[in-house]
């Protein structure tokens, strides 16, 4: 019998490459998104699409109650770093409060698996090391310790409860599927790789390199883009894990690249430069996060298919010149 899967979050940008790798296993796949930032048009076909929120615990139990459930992967969750800032009770209510809900909701429906979408953003500032999944948990933002929080939840409903899960820490998720069917359509959209890409194909103004005073090489800030299909197979390797034991793992491919890298990788792709001014700091943005993917290579034989920026670049720009409305109005 082919494994069943729910997928909170599923119309959204890595939830609906996660979706995808999971079909081409074979498996049958549910999403429950209230279409609040997904779009249902990144659900593939051979998903099935609840639109629900997770404030509703009713729709939630439903949901649950159609199982056996292989496992549950836990996407669903603001994910805007500045705006949890200016509304920080509202961010953590809403992440935390929908997470405990479809947590406990798991526990009492019997769900033996969850995964949960964690980031990179509860970590502090650790120099110019790559960062392990021991490292200080810091959060800057009430984003990032939001997913802490769900993270010790987790925990706790493993030690009392049984419940298995994988936390999972995204550095920064770019590219789009090779397949060229999804990608990446954030409103507003605030990442830089497909800003970058808009700004070269005139589509949005020159792109605003957000500080240059910073302990880098070239003064910009330093991240570790991982591309969005390795990102959704380091889910299923992690998921096979949890025949073991909990896990945390660090997402990220181990190679950092300052935001002018970014620029330069966008014209060698496109062959055309990207527009751009030198702009002050945006309030909140650390020098450097480079991830040590080393715990989850070494537990499972993941490892990144796409790490060169450029492969990550060519998808995300062949996906952004075929979509110029994303994915519709
Ligand atoms: N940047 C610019 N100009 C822009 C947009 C971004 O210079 O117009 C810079 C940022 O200052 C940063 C880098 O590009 O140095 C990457 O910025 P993104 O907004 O693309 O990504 P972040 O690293 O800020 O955040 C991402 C996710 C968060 C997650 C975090 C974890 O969006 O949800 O990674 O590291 F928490």
């Amino acid at each position: 019998m082919p494994r069943r899967f729910l997928v909170t979050g599923g119309a959204g940008f890595v939830g609906s490459h996660l979706v995808a790798a999971l079909l081409a296993q074979g498996a049958e796949v549910v999403v429950l998104d209230n279409l609040s930032t997904g779009h249902r048009a990144a659900v593939l076909p051979g998903a099935r699409l609840v639109v629900g929120g997770l404030e509703d615990e009713a729709t939630v139990q439903a949901v649950l109650a159609d199982g056996p459930w292989h496992a549950v992967f836990h996407f669903a969750a603001l994910s805007l770093v500045g705006d949890s800032m200016r509304d920080p009770i509202g961010y953590l209510a809403a992440n935390v409060g929908n997470g405990l809900r479809l947590i406990a909701a798991c526990v009492r429906a019997g769900v033996p698996r969850v995964v949960l979408s964690s980031t990179a953003a509860l970590f502090g500032d650790s120099g110019s090391a790559a960062i392990t999944e021991d490292a200080a948990i810091a959060p800057g933002s009430p984003y990032g310790d939001s997913k802490w929080m769900l993270e010790r939840a987790l925990a706790w409903a493993g030690r009392i409860h049984g419940l298995r899960s994988a936390s999972l820490r995204y550095f920064n998720a770019a590219g789009a599927d090779p397949e060229g069917r999804l990608g990446e359509d954030h409103r507003p959209e605030t990442h830089l790789v497909p800003l970058a890409i808009d700004a070269m194909l005139g589509r949005r103004d020159e792109l605003a390199v957000f500080g240059t005073d910073y302990p880098t090489p070239d003064g910009t800030c330093i991240r570790d883009y991982i591309h969005v299909t390795d990102l959704a197979e380091a889910h299923l390797a992690a998921l096979a894990r949890l025949d073991h034991a909990s896990v945390t793992y660090n997402l990220g491919t181990a190679t950092g690249h300052s935001v002018l890298d970014v620029l330069h990788s966008v014209a060698r792709v496109s062959g055309r430069t990207v527009p751009h001014r030198l702009a002050p700091r945006r309030p909140g943005d650390l020098a450097r996060l480079v991830a040590s993917p080393a715990r989850i290579m070494h537990d499972t034989g993941w490892a990144p298919r796409h790490a060169a920026l450029d492969d990550i670049v060519a998808t995300a720009l062949r996906w952004r010149s075929a979509h110029p409305a994303g994915y519709g109005a």
